[in-house]
């Protein structure tokens, strides 16, 4: 059956520690290597990966394409407004067609449909590269990033200090199959949905304050509020203000708590400079770990893992 990556639980618990500990195993392997030098075994030689985009990207574009170059294989990397597929032509038609040229799929676009949709009708993986509604990639990223930093998973305390939107709904649903705690601190307005929340199984909620959050908090996680190149939703922002991760916020948390954001950020909103570049942020290892974390999402998605 064709291994389709749209979300956490496609893989589950115990692939996705697979994916962890071989990510972890092949980074140590090449480090200090030229960026754009093969892994020794090269598993996926012969292999292309193709990349549609429907919204702007800087990581997930690139770290996709240096992980598939990485294991051996190439990138075809395309805007959806340039392709037919941004002009009228159907999901399944381009699913099927692209299935005849390339050996996987990654799609990032504002629509979840359309990734269910892209996998109904490939006959070849596809991976959810961020929809409206989960990103899952990322989360692998951060989950790697957290082990690296000497942290078990089951029972750590996640806070996130936002409000309700795909990234955290990733977050809620690898703490369910993870096993750590989620905690949510989202204004009036901005809370995930019940659905959302549900995928934590349990271990996950939404809170009123930011302190209550991060007490006792082994994670500080936020994401960018207003989205980049938007104009700045003033009524937004101003919800928002008391969810600030600020110094005073992470000496609420546990003394070796560390600091998660995705990017891109906006400094001074979500975050002030002083946390992001603090000794406690994690952000630039969590951007590089993308790179590392899809190498196994990919290689899971071809059997290998
Ligand atoms: N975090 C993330 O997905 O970054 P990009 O939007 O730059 O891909």
């Amino acid at each position: 059956m064709t291994r389709h990556f749209i979300d956490l639980t496609d893989a589950g618990p115990d692939a996705i520690a697979a994916m962890l500990n071989d990510a972890m195993a092949r980074k140590t392997a090449r480090a200090g290597w030229p960026k754009g030098k093969p892994d020794a075994d090269a598993p996926l030689a012969g292999h292309t990966l193709a990349m549609i985009f429907e919204k702007n990207s800087t990581r997930t574009r690139v770290s996709f394409d240096m992980a598939i170059r990485q294991l051996g294989g190439t990138s075809i990397v395309m805007d959806a407004g340039s392709m037919q597929l941004g002009r009228g032509e159907s999901i399944a038609d381009t699913a099927r067609v692209l299935s005849g040229y390339v050996d996987a799929i990654m799609i990032r676009t504002d629509d979840h449909q359309k990734v269910i949709d892209m996998a109904k009708y490939a006959s070849v993986p596809v991976i959810n590269g961020l929809t409206d509604a989960s990103h899952p990639c990322q989360i692998m990223a951060d989950l790697l990033t957290i082990l690296e930093s000497g942290k078990a998973l089951p029972g750590l305390k996640v806070a996130w200090l936002g409000d309700g939107n795909n990234v955290l709904a990733s977050i809620m649903e690898a703490g369910g199959l993870m096993q750590f705690d989620v905690v949510a601190a989202c204004p009036q307005g901005y809370q995930p949905s019940d659905a959302d929340v549900a995928r934590g199984r349990g271990r996950a909620r939404v809170v009123g304050t930011a302190r209550e959050a991060v007490e006792g908090a082994d994670i500080i996680v936020t994401d960018t509020w207003i989205s980049m190149g938007q104009a700045h939703a003033e009524t937004k922002l101003k919800a928002m203000m008391p969810f600030q991760v600020d110094e005073a916020l992470m000496a609420a948390a546990k003394p070796d708590a560390r600091f998660l954001h995705c990017l891109p950020a906006h400094r001074g909103e979500e975050v002030t400079d002083a946390v992001i570049d603090g000794p406690q942020s994690l952000i630039w290892p969590e951007a590089e770990n993308r790179l590392h974390a899809q190498k196994s999402v990919l290689r899971w998605c071809f059997g290998q893992l």
